[in-house]
């Protein structure tokens, strides 16, 4: 049968039909309204992210008069078929359709796919949906672009460590520009996940452990991905996932529950998602996990009742692969209908790969058990997303093979790439200035089984990323080191069995060689999803490796003189207690992607300057998870004097090394903190002030943080709470006065009635080098009690 608009060949002309036509308009109003969503009374909506163009444009009213045109000619089948997802297959020549896909998007059944790039292959399936489904409605194809597409950047968790969000938005704007030009719309990402466990895997797709950086670096990445316009050719539509408290997966085991109070929701687990949506974010995607019994994908409180309503977010929720389908074995559905209803109904407007809304959800309406109007809601926030990628205008927008040629990989990419990961590497330890590493040593022995692979540097969910275009430890250090510099290589041992038999060979390389750089750590594939470690120790025998290396170079200087330096690759913090006691020189460097090696040599010879920060706790002991610097005071915090306190027997209660903490080639002075007031009214500003001094001899970076405590509060606070940070360069003996402005929000909490409230009375802050090394100053909020914002919707 033909639509009345089947005539229109291309989106161009449906748009000028629908939207002009009296039909259609007819067709609008008599469509089935939208479930009415009760208004926000301005006591109960917290701002919404109206100041985004994104959000404008999603919101603008030619969207919804799009949207609802052709809501309005939909039949039920093409309805659902919008909100199917269905994934590619790889073949030999790269992604395709699915079998059957492409009839399949003829008979409409289907409006997005993931796992679909490429600029010919996206425009041959598009050119399927605009010109031969019925209605002509523009696919959407989506991917996983986490921290790049081909050219890949440091792992998030890496990008984090950077303190630095300019960082994370032009690694954002590069894996956007990258992916757009081979046709995708969409990314799975920034994962916003707050992780306080690093036995779940997954902490390396997230900023860490608090939940201020993790806002700003998941708003710098939704910009970074978005841009000001999502219709341009090189925007992504960026999705905040998982929603929520997926982090707290209970042993770290991916998938797990998350059994958390309502006030660690609010204070930890939503706040970068509530960045997001600020920022403009166009999707958010819900978690396998379920909090307190109900799974996310069922869960009106999180989907409907925060996000919706609270937040006033316009966009689409997707859900996780299958979880739909998942809330079988959860336990809340008995078939894969009440799954897809309770999903739907819940605010899961785009089913990913499990089939059930397209399949199951036609009989469960057409029966009364799932209203139109649920339905409805969903494919119109989904058609006004498409709206906004400017698909309705140009739907071939990001099938370009030209973009696609040139704006792959490109010399400006990469070295986009090299400075994000100088910008990661965090320096641990550094006794009697090891590092740099002088240029004119005759020999240096890499050793260690990490060192020559050219995949792990791209660490997991890498995209199009290649180990040909990438550069190894190994590579990297022999490229930068002086011409007459041998640089020679052992293994050692496996990254994680018990063969020892190459430490023989390594401990030879060490005795003859003038330095060594033992390169140590996990695989990529030992992070990320469903890769949790019971155990945060080096993996199989590198422990004993390292400490033969270290015995044998020991030996062969007649002393400790010899520079032997550990450099970590790990997608998550490890306790290597004995690293970092024993061997002089400790540097994270994490997963840095294509130009790992490059980025690494140049802190390692000291051509770059060092200047990350952890953005997690790394603590000494698996047995000291979860620990995390913003935990509370308790009634008896720990005191080495006193055996009644809240610590182990067999391990210190302090981490190996604290949040923020990251050493430089050079030092800093801190000196005057100064606060505007010593008392201020709720409400109030505060500004804080203090000089840094660069006191060494040599320019480098600083990270100057900002943490606060209200001393008494009605509820118990954290011990600090980081507020603010500011990455500064500052040549030799310069200084420079950072300035903070700490407002009623940064001085906010949740009252024991969830009200956000700014309490009088004392607080503490604390400016410093890490969240264990500050200088304190204190000040007084005086008058009654603020109310910032009522109690939020409990969880139902
Ligand atoms: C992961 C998501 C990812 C999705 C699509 C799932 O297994 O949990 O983070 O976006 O797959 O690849």
């Amino acid at each position: 049968m033909r639509s009345p608009v089947s005539s229109a060949s291309t989106v161009g002309l449906l748009l000028a039909t629908i939207v002009s036509s009296g039909a259609c308009a007819r067709a609008v109003t008599t469509a089935p309204s939208q479930a009415p969503e009760r208004p926000a009374s301005a006591a109960t909506a917290p701002a919404r992210p109206t100041s985004s163009p994104v959000i404008a444009a999603l919101t603008s009213a030619r969207a919804e008069r799009v949207a609802d045109s052709l809501l309005a000619l939909m039949t039920l089948d093409e309805k659902l078929g919008q909100l199917a997802q269905m994934t590619g297959r790889g073949t030999q020549t790269g992604p395709a359709a699915p079998e059957g896909g492409e009839a399949q998007i003829r008979a409409g059944r289907v409006g997005t796919f993931l796992n679909i790039h490429g600029a010919a292959v996206t425009r041959e399936l598009q050119r399927i949906a605009v010109e031969e489904s019925r209605l002509h409605v523009p696919l959407l194809f989506a991917l996983d672009v986490i921290h790049g597409f081909r050219t890949i950047f440091p792992v998030p968790l890496a990008e984090a460590a950077s303190f630095d969000p300019a960082n994370a938005e032009r690694a954002a704007r590069v894996a956007a520009t990258e992916g757009s030009a081979h046709g995708l719309h969409w990314t799975f990402a920034p994962m916003v996940d707050i992780a306080r466990d690093p036995r779940w895997g997954r902490i390396v797709e997230g900023s860490g452990e608090d939940p201020y950086l993790g806002s700003v670096m998941a708003a710098a990445r939704v910009r970074g991905f978005q841009g000001d316009d999502l219709a341009a050719p090189n925007a992504l539509l960026a999705t905040a996932k998982h929603f929520a408290v997926y982090g707290a997966a209970e042993g770290g085991r991916d998938y797990a529950s998350a059994d958390v109070s309502e006030r660690t929701i609010w204070e930890i687990y939503f706040p970068p998602f509530q960045a997001a949506v600020r920022a403009g974010v166009g999707s958010l995607m819900a978690s396998f996990n379920d909090i307190g019994g109900t799974p996310a994908h069922a869960s009106r409180w999180l989907l409907d009742d925060v996000l919706r309503r609270r937040w006033g977010f316009a966009g689409i929720v997707v859900s996780d692969w299958a979880g739909i389908e998942e809330l079988i074995p959860h336990g809340v559905a008995a078939s894969k209908e009440e799954a897809g209803v309770l999903a739907l109904t819940a605010g899961v407007d785009v089913d990913m790969v499990d089939g059930i809304y397209a399949d199951s959800l036609p009989a469960a309406q057409r029966a009364g058990r799932l209203p139109m109007a649920a339905i409805d809601s969903s494919v119109r926030r989904l058609l006004r997303v498409k709206y906004a990628l400017g698909l309705f205008d140009d739907p071939y927008r990001r099938s370009d093979t030209t973009r696609e040629r040139t704006m792959t990989l490109t010399a400006e990419h990469v070295a986009a790439a090299r400075e994000a990961g100088r910008r990661a590497i965090v320096l641990l330890k550094n006794d009697a200035r090891t590092l740099p590493l002088r240029k004119d040593l005759r020999t240096i022995a890499v050793i260690g089984p990490l060192a020559e692979s050219a995949q792990t540097v791209l660490g997991n969910w890498a995209a199009e990323g290649k180990a040909a275009d990438a550069v190894s430890v190994l590579a990297g250090l022999r490229a930068a080191a002086g011409g007459g510099t041998r640089v020679l290589y052992a293994r050692g041992a496996p990254v994680d069995t018990a063969d020892t038999s190459g430490f023989a060979e390594a401990a030879r390389l060490a005795r003859s060689a003038d330095a060594v750089v033992l390169v140590l750590g996990e695989r990529e594939n030992m992070s990320a999803e469903a890769a949790s470690r019971a155990s945060i120790e080096l993996p199989g025998a590198q422990l004993r490796l390292a400490q033969r290396v270290l015995r044998a170079a020991r030996a062969s200087a007649g002393g400790a003189t010899k520079p032997v330096v550990a450099v970590l690759m790990n997608g998550r913090p490890l306790a290597t207690p004995w690293l970092a006691d024993s061997v002089p020189a400790l540097v994270e460097s994490w997963f840095l992607g294509v130009q790992h090696g490059n980025a690494l040599a140049d802190v390692l010879f000291g051509d770059y300057n060092p200047g990350g920060k952890l953005p997690v706790t790394v603590p000494r002991a698996t047995g000291q998870v979860p620990i995390h610097y913003n935990h509370r005071n308790t009634g008896r915090p720990p005191a080495a004097e006193d055996h009644f306190t809240s610590k182990y027997i067999d391990v210190p209660w302090t981490p190996l090394y604290p949040f923020g903490h990251g050493l430089s080639y050079t030092t800093f002075d801190y000196r005057d903190l100064q606060l505007s007031a010593a008392e201020l009214r709720a409400g109030d500003t505060l500004g804080v002030s203090v000089t840094v001094a660069n006191s060494g001899d040599r320019a480098g970076d600083e990270v100057v943080q900002l943490y606060l405590r209200d001393d008494a509060a009605s509820v118990a606070r954290p011990v600090r709470e980081l507020k603010r940070f500011e990455r500064i360069t500052l040549r030799p003996g310069e200084s420079r006065t950072v300035r903070f402005a700490i407002g009623a929000e940064e001085m906010a909490l949740y009252d024991v009635a969830m009200r956000r409230v700014v309490e009088p009375g004392a607080f503490t802050v604390f400016v410093g080098t890490s969240s264990a090394d500050t200088r304190e100053a204190r000040f007084r909020v005086t008058g009654d009690t603020l109310v910032l914002a009522p109690a939020p919707p409990r969880i139902r």
